[in-house]
């Protein structure tokens, strides 16, 4: 098997396409993240979850790995974080749709039956009726399922026509500030967690770039020191695509086998953020995902951020020629 690790570094982009990144206007002059992730609404929904020394990883990697355990959220993912965080501050508001086939849907439906709002998710034809109930379940009466079209994009035009028809409120799953200030709160809680003690290394799987944008724009206002990667699998990479043009660009297609994190086209503020913040992108191959979850003590946790933690060091993959920007020996967490 080729590894098939890029990293790309901050401050390697070139200098006009980093103008022209500056040039996209986002939230980031006005909204100031640090404060925003501190006074986030998550824990009317969610839970602080532990951070768990993942023993297996550990040994195979030569790292003390730590696993953030958001498996145990109430809808088994962070995504209820920013999901809650963005409904609550709606304000008065007729009812929000979303388009998800994955825990997006999961973290909107919940908070919507918390705070007794109505719900619209649409979800592609072909969603697994897994999936469909999984929604149902968290969102009780106050959210109605809507199976429209055959891919993504159909079913997201169906939402922007309720956004546009039926005045419904969009929650987007990742391109929002208060999304990613609530995504941001997993940051938050890793340092406080890590009590000031050794951290070399946060691993965030990035789909759209929520969770990676959030952790990161905390993480390193609080404590530079730690570096921060995100994780994509190589073919749906498309954050480490759109910092190494130095704006976000739109892949044509994606793989579909890490689907919790296959986005064809990140966001316009989760760039300006990892731009800014984020230390490196690492691409990694389904291999190495597989070789990753059937490690007993990685399957709390998507398993794409665990196929990149101390790679170079695990026996069944070829060493990395980036493998320096990896922790060696060294304290890391996952997320995702
Ligand atoms: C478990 C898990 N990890 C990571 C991601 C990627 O999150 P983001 O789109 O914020 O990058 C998702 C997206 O749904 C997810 O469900």
């Amino acid at each position: 098997m080729r590894a098939a690790t890029r990293v790309l570094r901050r401050g390697t982009t070139p200098k006009a396409l980093r103008r022209h990144a500056a040039a996209i206007k986002t939230f980031d002059d006005q909204f100031d993240y640090l404060r925003e992730i501190l006074n986030s609404r998550v824990y009317d929904a969610a839970v602080e979850t532990p951070l768990q020394h993942a023993a297996k990883l550990s040994s195979i990697t030569n790292c003390d790995a730590y696993v953030k355990r958001e498996d145990l959220q109430p809808v088994f993912s962070f995504k209820i974080r920013g999901a809650y965080n963005r409904i609550v501050n709606l304000g008065d508001v007729k009812g929000v749709v979303a388009c998800s086939a994955g825990n997006h849907a999961q973290g909107v439906a919940k908070s919507c039956s918390i705070l007794n709002l109505p719900a619209v998710i649409v979800m592609p034809l072909a969603t697994p009726r897994i999936k469909v109930d999984a929604v149902g379940r968290h969102g009780g009466s106050n959210v109605e399922v809507r199976l429209h079209g055959n891919t993504y994009d159909e079913a997201a035009a169906e939402a922007k026509r309720l956004v546009d028809e039926e005045g419904l409120t969009l929650v987007h799953p990742f391109d929002d500030p208060l999304v990613i200030a609530g995504q941001g709160s997993v940051g938050a809680e890793i340092l406080r967690q890590r009590n000031g003690r050794r951290l070399d290394a946060i691993f965030c799987c990035c789909g759209g770039g929520g969770l990676l944008a959030g952790v990161a724009a905390y993480v390193k206002q609080v404590r530079p020191d730690v570096k921060v990667y995100g994780v994509e699998a190589e073919d749906a990479a498309g954050m480490t695509a759109s910092l190494e043009a130095g704006k976000p660009v739109v892949l044509d297609h994606v793989g579909l086998f890490a689907d919790g994190a296959a986005v064809k086209a990140i966001g316009q503020e989760t760039f300006k953020l990892c731009d800014k913040y984020v230390d490196g992108m690492i691409t990694v191959d389904n291999d190495e995902i597989c070789a990753r979850a059937a490690s007993f003590d990685v399957r709390w946790c998507l398993p794409v951020a665990a196929a990149a933690c101390g790679r170079g060091r695990d026996t069944t993959s070829t060493p990395s020629p980036r493998r320096d920007t990896r922790p060696r020996g060294g304290d890391g967490v996952l997320v995702g």
